[in-house]
């Protein structure tokens, strides 16, 4: 009995030593930096007003090929995105990018561009979604988000968009609802592994 405690003991002293020495050891490679993100999830309905011609344009037409039904036609743009479909509705962030048309039938567009928020909206000041897909020729449809900055880093998702309000032939309200994940930037901070993972 006295010889089995005193194993025992020397086996919980030589435990100890081994865990203390194990520690000494990996002493630099303890202190990590250790990624804490969180992901977040953004359902949001804008409004993109586009005027194609008139004193109030927000988009022109850069390359003007002369294929058939106008295919390889290029425009850039710099779309404003509104809160409600109205002329005094508040500028949320601003759809800036090429709209190119991609389909030697006529009728689809190519449209890849950065969603810039504003900088007064206090939520995504400056941040940006990397959004592109098709425009038409149907009048709804769905655009990849495909990546974001600042507040909406590594964003990923879906715009869903629909007319509610054709004004005329060269201006319209386009809904969009988009849908993302996003993971704001990541928060870095130090971490000390504790004694029973180095243990383990
Ligand atoms: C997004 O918001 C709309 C309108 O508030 C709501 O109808 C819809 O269910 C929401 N979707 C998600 C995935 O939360
Ligand atoms: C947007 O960010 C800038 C720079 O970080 C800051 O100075 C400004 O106050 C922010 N605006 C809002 C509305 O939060």
């Amino acid at each position: 009995m006295a010889c089995a405690s005193h194993v025992l003991v020397f086996l919980f002293i030589s435990q100890l030593a081994l865990v203390t020495y194990t520690t000494a050891l990996l002493c630099d490679s303890c202190v990590g930096l250790c990624k804490s993100s969180c992901e977040k999830e953004l359902n949001l309905s804008l409004y993109l007003h586009q005027i194609a011609a008139g004193p109030n344009h927000n988009q022109e037409q850069i390359v003007s090929p002369s294929f058939a039904n106008g295919f390889g036609t290029t425009g850039v743009n710099d779309w404003p995105l509104l809160d409600a479909p109205q002329p005094n509705a508040n500028i949320i962030a601003r759809a800036k990018g090429l709209h190119i048309q991609a389909s030697q039938e006529g009728g689809g567009w190519f449209s890849p561009f950065s969603m810039v928020f504003q900088e007064q909206d206090s939520r995504f000041n400056r941040s940006t979604l990397q959004v592109n897909g098709m425009i038409g020729p149907e009048a709804t449809g769905e655009w990849a988000i495909v990546g974001g900055t600042g507040k909406l880093a590594m964003a990923r998702g879906i715009i869903k968009y629909k007319f509610p309000q054709i004004v005329t032939s060269v201006e319209n309200y386009r809904q969009l609802d988009i849908h993302a994940f996003y993971t704001p930037q990541a928060v870095f901070k130090i971490e000390r592994i504790n004694e029973a993972e180095v243990d383990a």
